[in-house]
This record gives structure tokens, sequence and C-alpha cells, in this order.
């Protein structure tokens, strides 16, 4: 197939899983949250995390201004704070929360939490990418996370929990 369809690209890329995050911040009084699968790690050594921006997004120019987030990477029984925070409208609504670094609303629940200063951000398309550099981190094993994969919410744990495959004698 050609990249001349870009609805069938979309459903290709769909193919590759990932987790669900929501990215916070705070921005003078305004508090910033969004929710995005296109995160990933970088680097360890500086210790950088990558995701990106649709330019259509509302809130991009926010995102530009701040110097620090919180990346949660979401369990997977936060699904309804997964739509919450990928709707326009009152996001913050009722939603608990505690300052972290820089600022950055820190929301309960989390699989992980990476907060990070703002590091870098390039072209990417009609995307705008974001790197992160980790401040700080927190990690809850015992929830499993959310994933994304073929443009729907799936669970790691289907029946049996399987066994954890990590580290892999690999590196990628
Ligand atoms: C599972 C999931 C993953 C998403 N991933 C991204 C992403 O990586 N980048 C992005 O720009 N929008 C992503 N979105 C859409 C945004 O969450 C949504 O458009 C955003 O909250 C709207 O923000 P705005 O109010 O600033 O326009 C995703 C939505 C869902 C449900």
């Amino acid at each position: 197939m050609t990249v001349t369809d870009p609805l069938a690209l979309r459903r290709t890329l769909g193919q590759f899983p990932t987790g669900v995050c929501i990215m916070t911040a705070r921005l003078g009084d305004e508090l910033l949250g969004m929710t995005m699968s296109s995160f990933n790690s970088l680097s360890l050594d500086p210790p950088l995390v990558l995701f990106s921006i649709d330019r259509k997004a509302r809130g991009l120019p926010a995102w530009e201004a701040v110097e620090s987030y919180a990346v949660h990477v979401l369990a997977e029984n936060q699904q309804a704070l997964s739509n919450r925070f990928a709707r326009p409208g009152a996001k913050w609504q009722g939603v608990d929360y505690r300052p972290g670094h820089g600022g950055a609303p820190l929301l309960p629940g989390a699989a992980a939490v990476f907060e990070c200063d703002a590091h870098a951000r390039c072209d990417g398309g009609d995307h705008v990418l974001f790197l992160g550099r980790v401040r700080r981190f927190a990690s809850h094993p015992e929830r499993p996370p959310l994933v994304f994969a073929q443009g729907r919410y799936a669970s790691l744990h289907q029946g049996e929990a399987a066994p954890s495959l990590w580290p892999l004698d690999i590196h990628y």
C-alpha cells in the first residue's frame, strides 16, 4: 500500500501497541492535561522521554510555554480518566491532584509517573515533538498498565497474569 491513504496508514500504525499517558502541567493559574499514546523512552543518559502533540490541539501554545510537566502512565482501571482528558471541556472538574515538580498536578492511581523539565521541541510534521528530561519518577508495578492498540483500549492481563518478560537480552 502507498502512503496516499492516511486512514489506512493510521490503521496500520495502530498495529503497534502502546500504553496510554496523561500529561499534566501548570501554566500560571491554568491546569493543562492531555491524554497521549505517543509517549516513549528516548535516552537513559541523560534521562529523556518524548511525546508529540497534534498541531490542531487547542492546548498546544500552552504546552509549548510550560517549563515542566508530569507524565502519568495510566493503569488499566483508568480508562475513564483517559477519556476525560482526551475531550475538550472541564477536564479538571472534580479531579483529585497534588502539586509536583514545577507545579505540575500529580494524579493518583497511575502505574508510573515521570516528572520532567521541558528539554527540547522539534518539528514533527502535523505534530510537534516534545523531549522531556526526567527529574523524578515513581513506579507502581502492582498496577497493570492500560494498553492501546488497533484504535481501542486493551488489557495486558487476559486470564492468567503473564510472567514478566523484562529485562530482555536485547537493545532497542
Ligand atoms: C488513547 C488516546 C491517545 C491519544 N494520543 C494523543 C497523542 O499522542 N498526541 C495528541 O496530540 N493527541 C492525542 N490524543 C488526543 C488528545 O488527547 C485530545 O485531542 C486532546 O486532549 C485535545 O486537547 P485540546 O483540548 O488541547 O485540543 C489521544 C487520545 C486518546 C484517547
